[in-house]
Formats: C-alpha cells, sequence, structure tokens
C-alpha cells in the first residue's frame, strides 16, 4: 500500500500544495502573493485573504499535476506555526475540511523543521545524497537566523540564533534604504554580482557563543549611505553594486564565522543550510568553499526548496506518518517560535 501525503504552507505569503508519494515528490504548487510588493512588506489581512483564495486552486493543482485522485490520500500534514495567524488558519482549516470529509489522519508540521527537512525530499530520477544525522543546519529566512543541531527528524537543538533581526530581515532593510523593493534579498544579491565587495566595511557583531545580531550591520550600513547622501544626493546610485556587495559580504562572514565555531564546539562537520537566504550565491559559494577548505560534508538545497513551500511539509508529514504521530482535529495555529518541532 502506498502512504500518499498531501503537504499544505500558508504561513507567510506563499500558498502551497504538494505531494509526495512514499518519499518521492510528485507535485509543487506554490502561488506567490504580488499584493504586498506596494507595501514594502508582508500585510497580513491581505495575506489571509489571497490565501483564501489560493487554497482551492492551489491544492486541485497539486493532486492533478500529481496524477492522483483526492481518495488516493493517505494523510494531510500542515503547518501549524509559527507564522501568520489569520495564514496559518486558512491552511490549517482547510486541512481539517478535506481531511474529515476523506476521514484521513491530519499530522501538524513545525515551519522551521519542514525547512531543515527540505533537504530530504526526493524527485524521480534526481540522484541526491541525505545527510546522516547528527547534522548541523543553518537556517536563515525572513524571520529567523539559527544553528540547529539536528539529532533525528524530530530531535532538533537550536544552539545559536539571532538576537535581534534576522539575516533576510537585514538584507531587507538595507535594500529598502537603497530602494530596491521587496523583498530586496534576491536583488542585493543579483547587483552584487557586478560589485566590489571589499569598498566598504560595515560593523560586525562582538556577542558571545553562537548567537547572532544583525541590527549593528543594519545601522552601520544605514550611517554610511546617510553621510554619504549628505556629501552627494546620487550616491546610492552611483554606487549599488559596490553596497550591495560589501553588504553581502558581511552577512555571509557573520553568518559562517559563527557556523565555523559550531562546528568546532560541536565536532559535527556535516553542514546544511536552509530557508531563503540559503539561495543566496555567496551563502552557496562561501559553503562550498569550507567544504574544500575544511572537509566539511555540506547540503545545499534546490533553490525551489529554499523558500517556503508544501514538499518540505509534506516530507515532514511521512517521517511522522511513519511514527503514526497524527494531531487532534481540533488543534490551533501557533504564531511564534516554540521549542516543540
Ligand atoms: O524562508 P523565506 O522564504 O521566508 C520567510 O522567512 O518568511 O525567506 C525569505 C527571505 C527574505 O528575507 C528574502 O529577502 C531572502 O529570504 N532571500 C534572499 C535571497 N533569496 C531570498 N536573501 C539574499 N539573497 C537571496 N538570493
Amino acid at each position: 500500500m502506498k502512504t500518499i501525503i498531501l503537504g499544505i504552507e500558508s504561513s507567510c505569503d506563499d500558498t502551497s500544495a504538494a505531494v509526495i508519494e512514499d518519499g518521492i515528490l510528485l507535485s509543487n504548487v506554490i502561488a506567490s502573493q504580488a499584493v504586498h510588493e506596494a507595501y514594502g512588506g508582508v500585510v497580513p489581512e491581505l495575506a489571509s485573504r489571497a490565501h483564501q483564495q489560493n487554497i482551492v486552486p492551489v491544492v486541485s493543482e497539486a493532486i492533478k499535476r500529481a496524477g492522483i485522485q483526492p481518495e488516493d490520500l493517505t494523510a494531510i500534514a500542515f503547518t501549524r506555526g509559527p507564522g501568520l495567524m489569520g495564514s496559518l488558519l486558512v491552511g490549517l482549516s482547510f486541512s481539517k475540511g478535506l481531511a474529515s470529509a476523506l476521514q484521513i489522519p491530519m499530522i501538524e508540521v513545525n515551519h522551521l523543521q519542514a525547512h531543515v527537512m527540505a533537504h530530504f525530499i526526493r524527485e524521480k530520477e534526481v540522484e541526491k545524497v541525505l545527510p546522516t544525522f547528527p547534522f548541523l543546519c543553518l537556517l536563515v529566512s525572513g524571520g529567523n537566523s539559527q544553528i540547529i543541531k539536528v539529532s533525528s527528524y524530530k530531535e532538533m537543538e537550536v544552539i545559536g540564533q539571532t538576537i535581534d533581526d534576522a539575516a533576510g530581515e537585514a538584507f531587507d532593510k538595507c535594500a529598502k534604504v537603497m530602494g530596491l523593493g521587496y523583498p530586496g534579498g534576491p536583488v542585493v544579491d543579483r547587483l552584487a554580482k557586478e560589485g566590489d565587495a571589499t569598498r566598504f566595511s560595515f560593523s560586525k557583531p562582538h556577542i558571545p557563543g553562537l548567537d547572532y545580531s544583525f541590527s549593528g550591520l543594519k545601522t552601520s550600513f544605514l550611517y554610511t549611505l546617510r553621510d554619504a547622501v549628505k556629501e552627494d544626493p546620487d550616491f546610492i546610485e552611483k554606487n549599488k553594486a559596490d553596497l550591495c556587495a560589501s553588504l553581502q559580504k558581511t552577512v555571509v562572514e557573520i553568518l559562517m564565522q559563527k557556523l565555523r565555531e559550531a562546528v568546532k564546539q560541536t565536532g559535527i562537520r556535516e553542514v546544511a543550510v536552509a530557508g531563503g537566504v540559503s539561495a543566496n550565491s555567496a551563502v552557496r559559494a562561501a559553503f562550498e568553499e569550507h567544504a574544500r577548505r575544511y572537509g566539511w560534508k555540506i547540503h545545499l538545497p534546490k533553490l525551489s526548496f529554499t523558500t517556503d513551500n508544501a514538499a518540505m511539509v509534506a516530507i515532514v508529514g511521512l517521517y511522522k506518518y511513519k511514527d503514526q504521530d497524527f494531531c487532534p482535529f481540533d488543534a490551533a495555529p501557533f504564531a511564534r517560535v516554540t521549542d516543540k518541532f
């Protein structure tokens, strides 16, 4: 008997549904919400409404592309949190409705656990080396920057995390100051390719342990721009590429320095990266360089699995299904990060 899991992700501004059959991804449909661009960030109320519009067509499309019928589904895995309350509610309510109609179990998934487990998604005819436990995972997104010690799919210990802004937030906020739109991370990455990364230097945090901080970098970036624009109003326009390259270099150095420390402390040399910022070309290049220089065994996610997607929710669903770890039909979403993975 095949185990076919439908994954549903709606924690922020992407509505996504995916189908995994016996560990192999059959479909992964993502509807992004352009409505937020005009506001320079995600507007929670608009996100919930867009999820409501998208959820039925996105799930139907995922089922269709997988070549199955709804009755073939074994269980439904959904993101329970952390995320935006209204957005989570849409995915959760839809999952409840479909699971009760089909009389199949529901499986709750932690969004952060799902990002880490994206490394276990397998696709037809794609060779892939899966991570072996324990490994370290640098989870870097718009809302989180964490170093996680992953001992099994459900034993994940956060050994370092940001005390203020996340890495993606630093990219987005600095990009906003330069007028690059939202989300600015991918634009910084693109412009940085043409720039000189040694041109500007920005402050790096000096905090103990494995924790991160990005607010000092953001302030230092802001002050550099403010002072320079006083002298030359066209400063940003003229120096965009160098600013992006220098900013990106600093973010990557901050991330990798603590990660090296984590490898030293734990003795674990198998290291993965996950979350939206793992799409960044300099982050990926730094991982490859560390693999060469320090002999790390690294795992870089496929680009379509870096940002929010339901394939990663479905893969956690599969692992939990094997453990018969189901959730009650009266489950409520949780907005904040909890230690519960
Ligand atoms: O994991 P994710 O899709 O979602 C949330 O955190 O909600 O991450 C989104 C973040 C944004 O801050 C975005 O700017 C950043 O990932 N990001 C990037 C790149 N692609 C996405 N940052 C730098 N370089 C990129 N190529």
